[in-house]
């Protein structure tokens, strides 16, 4: 297939990261006969320094113009003056909005090889594999009013937390979808016994659930799954949930499999395709990025972990291009790598072989070649 990637790398460990993802979706291309063209823009940081915006209107158009986007991680410490106007965020939000990526993928997979690198005991994290769906264009971070003022009685902010009834049965639909592909149990996670927004998300999520029988939902107060997330995390298959609560709950989850540095994510603009469909092409791009971050402090070292970044194209090949066979492949090799005993540093114990960012993308290429 022909296919044009917009690929930001954005700041810190983004760009080394996601280009050995390109490494990865090179090979992958070359041994199926695909044909994938990259385009790149700068992102956050690196683009407020050149442009005095985090994201300019020809860094737009030029992902509008692509089909899929892989996107490294924006920020730093040179840009985090909080009464700063411009800020990298401002980059990736803009990307959300403008391509209506209302859904956010973020699977957490324990990797049996890695149970010791994570804080929970062993026994707890037995076949833990889940994904959470994070609501990702309402909620606090878009509503408004959204301001700072003053008084006479001192400074007041004032964020809005707001969602309508599509914008929650569609995030749920979604939920209800993947569950239904996988072990059929969907937990939606609210603050119904304090907000008016998570009483109307209950009702709705009930409202759609009747079109899913053969699905089991689950309501859970987002402060009790916080707990059961380390808890017993075996109980989740699906889970769904606003925003906010995502963002926070999607890093706690992020680290019970041992690394921040595993862990890929998909933001999707539509439900996905059913099992075996190949996905609509046109309309706007999805986007893929690894859930880690810009980690400033190991920035430009070499030896970031790539392997988020590297499913992450694995979700690409699968959500926007339907590419299943391929998707497949670098999840198993990455499934091998560590295996076999190779590790970067953040999965490394003790006495174990350590490599690069580079290296290890160079052995996942050769394993997908
Ligand atoms: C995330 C990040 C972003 C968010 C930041 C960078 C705006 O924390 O993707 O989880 O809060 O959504
Ligand atoms: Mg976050």
């Amino acid at each position: 297939m022909h296919a044009r990637i917009a690929v930001l790398g954005g700041d810190g460990i983004g760009p080394e990261v996601t280009v050995e993802a390109v490494k990865v979706m090179d090979a992958i291309a070359r041994r199926h006969g695909h044909d994938f063209k990259y385009v790149t823009a700068p992102v956050g940081g690196n683009s407020i320094d050149k442009f005095g915006t985090a994201l300019n209107d020809d860094a737009m158009n030029l992902v509008l113009g692509s089909d899929a986007v892989l996107f490294g991680a924006v920020g730093g410490p040179k840009w985090d003056d909080p009464k700063a106007k411009v800020r990298p965020e401002q980059g990736i939000l803009r990307l959300r909005r403008e391509l209506g990526l209302f859904a956010n993928l973020r699977p957490v997979k324990v990797y049996p090889q890695l149970v010791d690198s994570s804080p929970i005991k062993p026994e707890r994290l037995k076949g833990v594999d889940f994904i959470i769906i994070r609501e990702l264009t309402g909620g606090l971070y878009f509503g408004k009013p959204k301001k700072r003022w003053t008084t006479t009685r001192g400074r007041r902010a004032v964020d809005t937390l707001l969602y309508t009834e599509q914008e929650i049965s569609r995030v749920v639909r979604v939920g209800f979808e993947l569950a239904r592909a996988r072990r059929k149990k969907l937990h939606s996670l609210d603050k119904m016994n304090v907000m008016e927004t998570s009483r109307l998300w209950r009702e709705v999520a009930t409202e759609v659930g009747q079109e899913y029988p053969d699905v089991q939902l689950v309501h859970m107060l987002a402060d009790n799954a916080a707990m059961q997330i380390v808890n017993n995390p075996g109980v989740f298959d699906v889970i769904v949930t606003e925003n906010t609560f995502g963002d926070i709950l999607s890093d706690e989850a992020a680290v019970i499999g041992g690394s921040m540095g595993m862990l890929p994510s998909a933001s999707l603009s539509s439900l996905p395709p059913a099992n075996g469909k190949r996905p609509r092409r046109g309309g706007k791009p999805a986007l893929y990025e690894p859930i880690h971050g810009s980690a400033p402090d190991i920035a430009g070292k070499g030896i970031a972990n790539p392997i988020a970044a590297i499913l992450s194209a694995a979700m690409l090949m699968r959500w926007s291009f339907g590419l299943h066979e391929e998707a497949d492949e670098i999840e198993k090799a990455v499934e091998g790598v560590l295996a076999e005993g190779y590790r970067t540093r953040d999965i490394a114990k003790q006495g174990e072989r350590v490599m690069g960012t580079k290296q290890m993308g160079d052995l996942l290429a050769g394993r997908v070649t």
